[in-house]
């Protein structure tokens, strides 16, 4: 449902406004556990943006005759979750490979065979870009119900210089056409194409050459990310890829040591990248190098509960040797089917042992940092763009504790309301 934008708008009696407030930067170590929840409270927007955070009698003092004002009930506010890893824009589902893993057939031997990543290539570059629009609005519409206001989104299923750009002008469009706000990624370097399998360096060459020159000059990323992994890009292939993309102004991304130890986390470290993504399978030392860097863990626990695994990354270790960590969903076809941060609060918890305080912060601000937009979103602070979510229930570790629950109640974007709940 749509909302029409109140000039200013007051949403009081909340039992906590959780408001991520803090320094100017993300959230290390004991700060990750430092959530900033105002008890009881209440909020003052002025649309786009947020006002002023208090006590429900302060922010009913400061309001305009013409305000419109939303009881919350005694139920919580969080900002938006800003989801800084997913794949959304794709053709078809993946659901008969699905069943093959349930019948033993591996993710890296459905790959092998030339279904996996290579199969949603062939059904998304068969399709139009307004089929794409018309599948990509329905997951976001997904996102949205789940409390999520901010998507990181990558290409990464055409690999042809057609079907890449085809990809990113769908999410260009669906940043346009829907309340999501989408932080576009090209990811070229998903897989190499069959076209190309005897002649894998050509495909480097075109990616380095055509692909990464058009797009950055056409503005359609501000992230190059690449799949660092045996049988997929080489550690050397990598650097080369995103050292290009450096050149071209585009911040740096890289999926590593996913599925096996291949030296992703170093190279991030190395190149200076903003994120290193997944991290399942890095070592003391390749944290040691993050640090050292200053490069954002993004943690992906979905694709390794989606591919019934159970290495989950050291989330822990990460915390404690001072990174900034990320949580997001991976949502994709194939290795993390899941739009909903609410089930990745969940798996962080139980499976890596981070507190939901932690799981919070790793899921708004410091995504939100990852992302280059620190300054604008992720807290719920004076000045910062007012995208937050009432949820149904009175204390936000409940968020990570009742699974599997849609606990966002209203869901708004820029101080407009998007999505409201009955009951
Ligand atoms: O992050 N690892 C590579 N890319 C995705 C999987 C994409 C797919 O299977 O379609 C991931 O897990
Ligand atoms: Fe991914």
């Amino acid at each position: 449902m749509v909302g029409t934008a109140a000039v200013t708008l007051a949403v009081i009696n909340c039992s906590q406004v959780v408001t991520l407030a803090g320094p100017a930067r993300p959230r290390v170590g004991a700060e990750m556990g430092q959530v900033g929840v105002v008890a009881p409270g209440a909020l003052l927007i002025r649309a786009p943006r947020i006002e002023r955070i208090g006590s429900t009698d302060e922010i009913l003092a400061a309001v305009d005759p013409d305000c419109e004002v939303v009881d919350a009930g005694g139920r919580v506010v969080l900002p938006g979750f800003v989801d800084a890893h997913t794949h959304p824009v794709f053709a078809g589902t993946r659901v008969d490979e699905f069943e093959e893993r349930i019948k033993g057939t591996t993710y890296q031997e459905i790959a092998a065979r030339g279904g996996g990543i290579q199969s949603t290539v062939t059904k998304t570059r068969a399709a139009s870009l307004d089929e794409l629009v018309t599948a990509g609005k329905r997951y976001a519409s997904w996102f949205l119900r789940g409390g999520t206001t901010t998507v990181e989104a990558k290409s990464g299923y055409g690999l042809s210089l057609e079907d890449e750009i085809k990809i990113l002008r769908a999410i260009k469009r669906s940043d346009q056409e829907t309340p999501l706000r989408y932080v576009p990624t090209f990811l070229g370097a998903h897989t190499v194409p069959p076209e190309y399998r005897n002649r894998r360096s050509d495909y480097v060459s075109l990616l380095i050459d055509e692909m990464l020159p058009r797009i950055a000059e056409q503005k359609l990323a501000e992230f190059c990310d690449v799949f660092c992994e045996e049988n997929v890009f080489t550690a050397d292939e990598s650097w080369r890829i995103l050292s290009a993309a450096r050149c071209h102004g585009l911040g740096l991304r890289i999926h590593a040591d996913q599925l096996s130890l291949g030296g992703g986390a170093k190279l991030a470290a190395e190149l200076n990248a903003i994120t290193a993504d997944h991290l399942e399978h890095t070592d003391a030392a390749g944290i040691a190098a993050l640090k050292a860097a200053g490069v954002q863990p993004v943690l992906l626990p979905g694709s390794v509960y989606a591919l019934g695994s159970s290495r989950y990354p050291a989330a822990r270790e990460m915390i404690d040797a001072g990174l900034a960590v990320v949580l997001a969903t991976d949502f994709n076809p194939g290795s993390s089917p899941t739009p909903s941060m609410l089930t990745i609060l969940s798996l962080a918890a139980t499976h890596m042992k981070l507190t939901p305080a932690e799981a919070i912060t790793a899921a708004t601000i410091n995504a939100a940092y990852s992302l280059n937009r620190g300054a604008e979103l992720g807290s719920l602070e004076p000045g910062k763009v007012a995208d937050f979510v009432i949820h149904d229930c009175d204390d936000y570790r409940t968020l990570a504790y009742f699974f599997g629950v849609e606990h966002a109640w209203q869901v708004y974007c820029g101080g407009e309301l998007q999505i409201s709940k009955s009951g």
